[in-house]
């Protein structure tokens, strides 16, 4: 870069000081600050003046494309319409329109919707309405949640606690008590370079009937797992065994969440992964991809049953005492029900379903690369791991990410893993440019 344009850049941005940024190096990043400055579609656009194709859909949740018009005009008119009503003993037309249709998408017998703002929010929420579900049954000994390492459900103290990530965990004291965690599904030794799910490690899942001998199941109240684990580095379940864990809860009472922050709106080529993989859960937890990102907003989508057990006590009296002050916001809602217009109308589920032999070929042809240790994909989700540099762990993944984004591609990394989640709009030329920089970023380690 020649002086001049360094002067240009620096002129055009701003002090960096007070923004304490989140789950980032503060120091380095504001030595070598990125900001994206617009996007629109499959491509965000620097403050530096780079056009940068993104293959994670913002962080995993613009699935619609960004700044798609529909649902910015639906944000626009929203804005000048109805900027907020009251959630507590209030309401507006509009949250009761979009729960009705999410749960009309939902997996049959999921029948109610609980907005809130986040996915961390959505993962506490769920936790919470598990214990006080037991509790109205009678069973208020059921306190324990069972998560599973590797497993990521936000930042919550709920979501850390079933959260099996040890860096989110280790600076925050006890947490939650009596959690415990099944062991993750990843094995490289079984079934690197699996394409969709593995056919081996259903047993994985019987570490629940262990798990419950030793506590017993009249002490545990749920079971959390992502269908598929996303921040934890993309582990797919093998074969059969969601539907274990589901058969597992089942014979204990035992309630089953599936965390589907990541995986719901279209990335498995369904609206829930719970559809693809053909699995019931009680609750599922869900977020991003609900307004496309455009908007904060997460919610808890529940089993009639659930709902049920609480609509009992005096008439005219709080059946469970939580919300936030912006559950079903008035904007994220009118993101939210046009996102699942576009969502719909542009077929972008079958879309995604379309693209997902080919996002499957062209990650797999990485194979061979140098330091690639394993390849694996489902739906328009996918993983690159590496060979960590000796003593340096997550070292190589960051440098293969800095070196795509100068390359003009944003990727994310999860520990030595290369993370891939495009917008659902993707097409041949997007993939083929993702994986050939990536393919450029290893041959020049
Ligand atoms: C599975 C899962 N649960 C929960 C969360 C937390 O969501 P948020 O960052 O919106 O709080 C995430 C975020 O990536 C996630 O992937």
């Amino acid at each position: 870069m020649t002086d001049n344009a360094a002067r240009q850049l620096a002129s055009d941005l701003p002090d960096l000081q007070a923004h304490w940024m989140p789950f980032t190096g503060n120091r380095y990043f504001k030595e070598h600050p990125r900001l994206i400055s617009r996007a629109q579609g499959m491509y965000c656009y620097s403050h530096d003046g780079r056009q940068l194709l993104d293959a994670v859909a913002g962080l995993w949740c613009c699935n619609a494309g960004h700044c798609h018009p529909k649902i910015v005009a639906a944000i626009q008119q929203q804005a000048k319409t109805l900027d907020y009503s009251m959630t507590f003993q209030l309401s507006h037309p509009a949250v009761f329109e979009f729960a009705n249709r999410l749960t009309d998408l939902a997996p049959a017998g999921i029948d109610y919707a609980f907005f809130v703002n986040s996915g961390s929010e959505a993962v506490d929420t769920a936790l919470k309405m598990a214990l006080a579900y037991h509790h109205l049954r009678g069973e208020g000994a059921r306190t324990r949640f069972i998560g599973r390492e590797r497993g990521y459900h936000g930042v919550g103290f709920g979501g850390i606690s079933v959260g099996g990530l040890s860096a989110n965990r280790k600076m925050f004291g006890a947490m939650l008590s009596g959690v415990d965690h099944l062991p993750h599904t990843h094995d490289l030794e079984h079934n690197a370079f699996t394409r969709g799910q593995p056919e081996w490690g259903i047993h994985f899942a019987d570490e629940l009937e262990n798990i419950i001998a030793l506590h017993d199941a009249s002490t545990i109240a749920a079971v959390i797992v992502e269908p598929i684990a996303g921040s934890g580095g993309v582990l797919i379940p093998p074969q059969g065994y969601l539907q274990r864990l589901r058969d597992i809860c089942d014979k204990h009472g035992i309630l089953l969440i599936f965390d589907e922050v990541i995986c719901a709106f279209g990335r498995t080529g369904e609206a829930f992964a719970a559809h693809r993989f053909d699995v019931t859960p009680d609750l599922i937890t869900t977020a991003k991809g609900l307004t496309s990102g455009t908007v904060p907003m997460g919610a808890v989508l529940a089993k009639g049953s659930v709902y049920d057990t609480f609509m009992t006590g005096p008439d005219g009296a709080i059946e469970f005492f939580h919300g936030y002050t912006y559950s079903g916001h008035p904007l994220a809602v009118a993101a939210g029900l046009a996102t699942l217009d576009v969502y719909l109308q542009e077929g972008l589920f079958a879309h995604a379903r379309s693209m997902e032999e080919k996002f499957a070929a062209a990650l797999h042809s990485l194979q061979g690369e140098p330091n690639v240790i394993d390849v694996r994909n489902f739906g328009l989700i996918g993983a690159v791991e590496l060979a960590p540099i000796e003593g340096q762990p997550t070292a190589r993944a960051m440098q293969i990410f800095r070196t795509c984004y100068d390359n003009g591609v944003i990727i994310r990394t999860t520990g030595d893993t290369l993370a891939f989640s495009p917008p659902l709009i993707i097409e041949d030329e997007h993939l083929e440019k993702i994986v050939e920089s990536v393919r450029t970023a290893l041959r020049a380690q």
